[in-house]
């Protein structure tokens, strides 16, 4: 018999359900004697000891699902060791559901955050694997997380689209897409597309080379720019300026995004119709492109086969084309950020990308 408890936490993406159809379907046709425990809205459920019995069947039809069956929230690891507004303890509650239940294992899926309270509950005591999952595809240890295809697909019809009007037009278009902390998106979209200028938070611009290469274009005979800039992109003044010099210029921050800042600076200093489209939560929408399918199908393969063998204490990610296993405590806390150095990024430099540094 075993008891297997599962949780997905954090942003929702693409092929959750596909992971999870993995995982139990390849125990399932293992192991006879089964139980799934789905706990409710991540970590949360968990805590609350708010779950539904699942089956073999209720993971059936759901490979090509968007969102979580499960349902997803944000419990955010800088304060799960600070009583909730209820008091509880939260990690002392979760160890207690665990424990009550007589779970053999955790299932979590999840990114960065979730990665870091898995470990915690891991250092606690208890049986935990994880699937990497992010539309940012930030998670060290894993060369690619599931979610993060399905996503670059979306936001690069969105330029896609964008080209033929800013062309009818003549306009330069931001088009900004997720990712607070890391380019990977941006960066994959953006070339995927053909953006002009692609700016990232790992690589901070200076306005005035994107107004040099929109002139730069104009003078070639293009009528029309396009960027593709991250959620986080930030220009080299800003990333000199402390955390608190940061959030007190945020506190004033009249503009949405930092995409309606660019726009208006590249008005002002170039006097260009600008427009800004922001795809927003589309990209982490819908149902998952056919390689996220099988790479989260063979992620919860692999899962499952860790589970049956009792091994825990590890991400299921992918190198080099290989399904791999990590240990948790090499995880939880280092993000997979783009570096300014890396061969993609020369690659697009050379192919007349501007990053805007
Ligand atoms: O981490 C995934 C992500 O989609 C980021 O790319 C984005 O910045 C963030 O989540 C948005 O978070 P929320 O769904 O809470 O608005």
């Amino acid at each position: 018999m075993k008891r297997i408890g599962m949780l997905t936490s954090g942003g929702d993406c693409q092929a959750l359900n596909a992971a999870m159809r993995g995982v139990v379907k390849s125990i399932t046709n293992a192991e006879k004697n089964v139980e799934i425990y789905g706990f409710l809205e991540g970590y949360k459920g968990l805590i609350y000891g708010n779950f539904t019995m699942l089956t073999g069947k209720d993971f059936s039809g759901i490979l090509t699902k968007g969102g979580t069956i499960l349902g997803s929230s944000r419990t955010p690891f800088k304060t799960i060791r600070e009583p909730g507004e209820d008091g509880i303890d939260k990690v002392e509650a979760m160890k207690q559901n665990y424990y009550k239940l007589k779970l053999d294992c955790l299932v979590i899926l999840g990114g960065n955050g979730t990665h870091k309270t898995a470990n915690l509950l891991r250092e606690e005591g208890l049986n935990v694997v994880t699937l990497p999952k992010t539309i940012d595809n930030d998670l060290w240890g894993t060369d690619m997380t599931f979610g993060f295809q399905s996503a670059v697909d979306i936001a690069t019809e969105a330029i896609d689209r964008i080209h033929t009007t800013a062309d009818s037009h003549g306009r330069v278009f931001i088009v900004e897409v997720m990712g607070h902390k890391v380019g990977w998106l941006t960066l994959n979209a953006g070339m995927a597309s053909g953006a002009d200028i692609i700016l990232i938070p790992e690589i901070p611009y200076d306005i005035d080379k994107i107004i040099e290469k929109i002139h730069e274009r104009t003078a070639r005979g293009s009528k029309f720019t396009i960027l593709a800039v991250a959620e986080g992109a930030i220009s080299k003044k800003d990333a000199k300026l402390t955390k608190k010099e940061l959030k007190k210029k945020m506190e004033n921050y009249t503009y949405p995004s930092v995409s309606y800042e660019i726009a208006d600076q590249i008005r002002e200093k170039a006097g260009c119709d600008v427009r800004v489209t922001v795809p927003g939560h589309t990209q982490r929408g819908g149902s998952p492109c056919p390689y996220d399918r099988v790479f989260a199908s063979r992620l919860g393969s692999e899962a499952g086969k860790l589970i049956l063998k009792g091994e825990y204490g590890f991400m299921v990610g992918i190198k080099n084309r290989e399904i791999i296993k990590v240990p948790l405590e090499e995880v939880a806390g280092k993000l997979k950020s783009v570096s300014a150095d890396a061969t993609i990024v020369k690659e697009a430099k050379m192919l007349g990308i501007s990053f805007g540094d």
